[in-house]
């Protein structure tokens, strides 16, 4: 799964720091915290008919995570979500839009990691971009990376930071093996996620996931397992290995990015019978019937 060129972003126009520009002209300082240190919190948030999906809990990890890095100055939900319409309104936009939502320390006063450089406030950035979901929904490819996640004794994966390179690590052996994407495992040995996204198995008709105690709290995760809980399908939160994964009936991931897509293939081996599985089936139309009637009404 690689991502191409939506000519449809050719003139978009971002919103760095309350100002709008076209792509070719945003920037961010050289001094931001972002480039120094990778120092920001982000979220990705999708627009659907002029809704955007569960802003309020998108909103709140993020605020969550930029508080756990004892950011000065958060923005609050309202001037955030005036920037983001803003930024919707200068595109033109409503519908089939991903929303990347960077909140960064701030500009520093010099080079450096300390915190106390950084005397002017936080840095927000509103980057909309047309972008179906990325998936390819009739199955995807993984491979096991050999990297791990952290613990929160390591680094909190409740913090949504910027800091991406574990991630990107993975990517990097996803492609490297022809994969779509890298499932990752915490330092037991049991699956955290992929490089982006939660992962479901679903055996016996039952759908089970594991907790997140080394991935983020995902809102497309916790979307799934609530759909389970309302519409009385079985479902188990508990430690999942790579045998689970195998042995499994249905995979499939979850995200904003993404949405809910199957996983057909890991490490070689077939996931089930190699095709779209019933419930990842069933709890795909229960996910776009969701998104489709709720949602916060941002743009007309
Ligand atoms: C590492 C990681 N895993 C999973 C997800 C999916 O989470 P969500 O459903 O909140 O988009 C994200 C999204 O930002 C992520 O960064």
């Amino acid at each position: 799964m690689k991502q191409t060129f939506d000519d449809r972003n050719r003139d978009l126009i971002v919103n760095v720091a309350g100002r709008l520009t076209p792509r070719a002209e945003a920037r961010v300082s050289p001094f931001d915290s972002v480039v120094q240190g990778g120092d920001a919190v982000w979220e990705g948030l999708r627009l659907y008919d002029g809704r955007i999906f569960k802003l309020k809990e998108h909103l709140d990890r993020m605020h969550r995570s930029a508080r756990a890095l004892a950011f000065e100055q958060i923005p609050d939900h309202e001037t955030i979500t005036d920037q983001i319409r803003k930024t919707l309104v200068a595109n033109n936009m409503r519908d089939e839009v991903h929303i990347r939502l960077t909140l960064t320390r701030g500009e520093k006063i010099t080079s450096g990691m300390d915190p106390r450089l950084n005397q002017s406030g936080p840095t927000l950035i509103v980057l909309a971009e047309y972008k179906p979901p990325v998936y390819d929904k009739s199955g995807l490819t993984l491979i096991t990376s050999s990297i791990r996640r952290f613990p929160p004794d390591c680094l909190d994966p409740k913090i949504h930071h910027a800091n991406l390179i574990q991630s990107i690590l993975a990517k990097i052996e996803a492609n490297a093996a022809g994969a779509d994407d890298a499932l990752m495992l915490d330092v037991r040995g049991f699956v955290a996620e992929t490089n982006a996204t939660h992962v479901f198995v679903v055996r016996d008709e039952k759908v089970l996931t594991g907790d997140t105690r080394a991935c983020p709290e995902g809102i497309t995760r916790q979307t799934v397992v609530d759909l389970c809980s309302d519409h009385g399908i079985s479902h188990e939160i508990r430690d999942l290995s790579t045998t689970d994964i195998y042995a499994a009936d249905e995979m499939f991931c979850t995200g904003t990015m993404g949405e809910l897509a199957a996983v057909t293939r890991v490490d070689g081996r077939t996931i089930g019978n190699g095709k779209v599985g019933p419930m990842t089936q069933r709890l795909s139309e229960l996910f776009k019937k969701l998104v489709g009637e709720s949602g916060y009404r941002i743009v007309e």
